[in-house]
């Protein structure tokens, strides 16, 4: 069976995915560690993405040309930038754009030079599938979180959106940053920092790809708050529960 590709954007995911797989084996390419196992029976191969788009880029390679993954679902968080798309929501996203590729006036702005086009759109029915997973989770929020975090974190209403995600290498933590990019790319969900450049490799090589990420920030002045005790507390749970949701019902 062709293994699938599990990208974190962090420790704490990939270590609470390591723990689903009974027979986790560490490979190391190009100073990252893989690890090859299996979840739900299928295989699978686990590592953490790294940040930013360079690094990102060269983990999907090696995930493809070393692994020989046949798609690649992505995992992580992600600051809000839509209206109404609030810490503890997820987005599923269809597509993404880099918000920092400018090589105008050659090109336009946001397109990615001799590639035609400023988007990369993830896989329809991969999304579907993982659409179905994340539903799931969101139904039970404190099943997976526990009550204290639901309180904590103002987890009552969470929603799934689904849609553009912007991705460049900058943590956007300042008002002014976030109104300005919510003007250049009015229709996108959230930003982070790795989803364009996964995209574009899985887009070179023909592997179907999709990404969940949760929101962890609203890109604002307020950005680095809670961080670290949202991505333990809330994000990575939610991110393995997805996952397992949808290995067990692919
Ligand atoms: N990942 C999570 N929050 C982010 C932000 N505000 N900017 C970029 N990447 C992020």
């Amino acid at each position: 069976m062709t293994p699938i590709g599990i990208m974190s954007a962090m420790h704490e995911e990939l270590a609470a995915v390591l723990q689903a797989l009974p027979d986790e084996q560490r490979v190391q390419v190009a100073g990252r560690d893989f690890w090859q196992g299996h979840w739900h029976g299928r295989p699978v191969v686990a590592v953490l993405s790294r940040i930013g788009k360079v690094a990102a880029a060269t983990t999907a390679t090696a995930l493809i040309e070393r692994f020989g993954v046949g798609q690649i679902v992505f995992t992580g968080v992600a600051g809000g930038l839509g209206s109404g798309v609030k810490v503890g929501d997820v987005v599923l996203a269809h597509g993404f754009v880099q918000h920092d590729m400018d090589a105008s006036p050659l090109f336009p702005k946001h397109e990615v030079p001799l590639y035609g086009r400023s988007r990369f759109e993830t896989d329809v029915d991969l999304s579907a599938s993982l659409r179905d997973a994340a539903r799931a989770v969101l139904a039970q929020v404190a099943d997976h979180v526990g009550p204290e975090a639901v309180s904590e974190f103002d987890l009552q209403s969470v929603r799934l959106h689904e849609g553009l995600i912007a991705s460049g290498d900058r943590f956007v933590s300042t008002t002014a940053e976030c109104r300005s990019l919510q003007q250049a790319l009015p229709e996108a969900l959230a930003v982070e920092m790795e989803g364009a450049a996964v995209a574009q490799v899985c887009a070179d090589y023909g592997v179907p790809f999709a990404a969940l990420r949760t929101i962890s920030d609203r890109a604002d002045d307020d950005a680095h708050a809670d961080f670290s005790r949202f991505i333990r507390a809330v994000a990575s749970r939610y991110s393995v529960a997805m996952l397992s949701q949808w290995l067990k019902n692919p």
